[in-house]
């Protein structure tokens, strides 16, 4: 499916996103743990992509992520920064983000969050890419369910906690079932 908004896009969007057993995905405006091996994923996979992202998932950031339109939703008309695009919603967002991918010739409109968006986004999304983190997590941003009736898993890959990263985990390519 390629419809990104109630308006359609050509251009797949695909969720990225590392989430803890217990669906988990953020604290206090951060990551609830370090794994520097999925941040390196993180990258191969958003690199050349337009991101769109919500403003608390950008300022987490605290700068723009490099070689990739950073697009960040905000409601706050006065909100601003080098190196972003901002849009007022997310069918602005997602504007941009497919006129973005038609000049980069990139091939998807990467999510990167946070909870809202991702909840909005996940019944447009031709892809997940989710890294499962083999923690419970104390945390207040949840992912959505990700309904195995929609999805199904195309690729896993388990990998040991390497020596800048506070957990094992698993990362699942999911691809939306066809009717
Ligand atoms: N584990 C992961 O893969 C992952 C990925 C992303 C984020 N995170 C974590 O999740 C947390 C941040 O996520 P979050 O859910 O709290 O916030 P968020 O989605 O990043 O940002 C929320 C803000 O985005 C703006 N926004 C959201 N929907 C909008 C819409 N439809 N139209 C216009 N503006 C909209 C609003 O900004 P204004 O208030 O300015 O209007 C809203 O307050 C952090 O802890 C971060 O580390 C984790």
């Amino acid at each position: 499916m390629t419809a990104a908004t109630g308006r359609g896009t050509r251009i797949p969007l695909v969720l990225v996103a590392a989430i803890a057993e217990n669906g988990v995905i953020g604290r206090a405006g951060g990551l609830p743990w370090r794994l520097k091996t999925d941040l390196k994923r993180f990258r191969a996979l958003t690199v050349g992509h337009p991101v769109v992202m919500g403003r608390k998932t950008y300022l987490s950031f605290g700068k723009p992520l490099k070689n990739r339109t950073n697009i960040v939703v905000t409601r706050d008309p006065e909100f601003t920064a080098p190196g972003i695009v901002v849009a007022p919603s997310l069918e602005a967002a997602m504007e941009v983000a497919e006129g973005d991918a038609l000049r980069r010739g990139a091939a998807a409109i990467v999510v990167g969050g946070g909870a809202g968006i991702y909840s909005k986004t996940i019944d447009k999304a031709a892809r997940l890419e989710i890294t499962r983190v083999h923690v419970r997590s104390e945390g207040d941003t949840m992912f959505p369910r990700i309904d195995p009736a929609q999805w199904r898993v195309a690729a896993r890959q388990d990998y040991a906690a390497g020596p800048d990263d506070d957990a094992p985990f698993t990362t699942l390519t999911y691809e939306r079932r066809r009717e």
